[in-house]
């Protein structure tokens, strides 16, 4: 760990975790340990079952846990419907949030509020201070689309934080502050009593420019083939490929 400050409780557990989406298997036995105060990040080829995870983590139905299951601070949480999870602590930001008409984004994000956040300067610190009167998402552009997940985020305020691809097509400024953004949702300024912890799903590692992790794991076909530094990971995956990550011993 990098922070020696941060506590060493268990908070998120995947134990043996089995899904399936529409009759087909996609994870295949996961096993995996976020203790309060860590932030992990999860590597893996397209289609090999990171965003699966994570809808299985928030509890969505249409990923059927088959065996196995979703442990919070000790608890098996696996029949809990989304809403009793983000109840609980459990947030994420999605890789492909859906449009909501009818509902503006500052009306969604006061929704989303667990303790009392002020929606207008979270709005303004994300640059997204035009956008609140719009419909969530609604013809917002990708980048555009990753704050407005953040600042709902940010109200909502959770203890554990799924970000699925935070970095994925934000311009070079706004990767500034969607870093700044992830660093006061994870708590990262704050040494002593840091609990809230994080599993990101990146392709380029950018986010780790901004947001030190203690743990890395590769996803490749829905089993955990590596876990270990996630620096060294993004590198060996660069110059070898996941294929060969995969076959990786070390
Ligand atoms: N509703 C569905 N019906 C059939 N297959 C599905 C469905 N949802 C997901 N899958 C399949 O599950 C596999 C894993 O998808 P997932 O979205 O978890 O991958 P990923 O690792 O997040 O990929 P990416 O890096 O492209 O985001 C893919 O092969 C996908 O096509
Ligand atoms: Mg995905």
């Amino acid at each position: 760990m990098n922070d020696m400050a941060a506590g060493n409780d268990l908070v998120l557990e995947l134990r043996d975790l089995h899904v399936e989406v529409e009759g087909r298997e996609i994870l295949r036995g996961v096993n995996l340990s976020v203790r309060s105060g860590e932030t992990h990040v999860l590597f893996g080829p397209n289609g090999s079952g990171k965003t699966t995870l994570l809808m299985a983590i928030m509890g969505f139905p249409r990923y059927r846990v088959t065996r196995g299951g979703v442990f919070l601070e000790g608890e098996d949480i696996t029949a809990l419907p989304p809403h009793e999870r983000a109840r609980r602590g459990i947030g994420m930001m999605f890789q492909r949030p859906p449009t909501v008409r009818g509902v503006s984004l500052e009306q969604m994000a006061s929704i989303c509020s667990r303790d009392d956040v002020d929606v207008g300067a979270v709005a303004g610190e994300l640059n997204l201070t035009d956008f609140l009167a719009r419909d969530v998402n609604h013809g917002f552009s990708g980048g555009e689309i990753k704050r407005s997940e953040l600042l709902q985020l940010m109200a909502q305020n959770p203890d554990v934080v799924l970000l699925d691809e935070p970095e994925s097509g934000v311009d070079m400024e706004n990767l500034q502050l969607v870093g700044k953004a992830i660093r006061i949702l994870l708590q990262k300024d704050l040494r002593r009593r840091r609990r809230k912890c994080g599993l990101i799903i990146t392709h380029t590692g950018y986010i780790l420019d901004y947001v030190e992790a203690d743990q890395g794991h590769v996803l490749c076909e829905g089993a955990v083939v590596c876990t270990g530094n996630p620096r060294e990971q993004l590198e060996g995956i660069r110059k070898y490929g996941f294929e060969e990550c995969a076959k990786c011993t070390r």
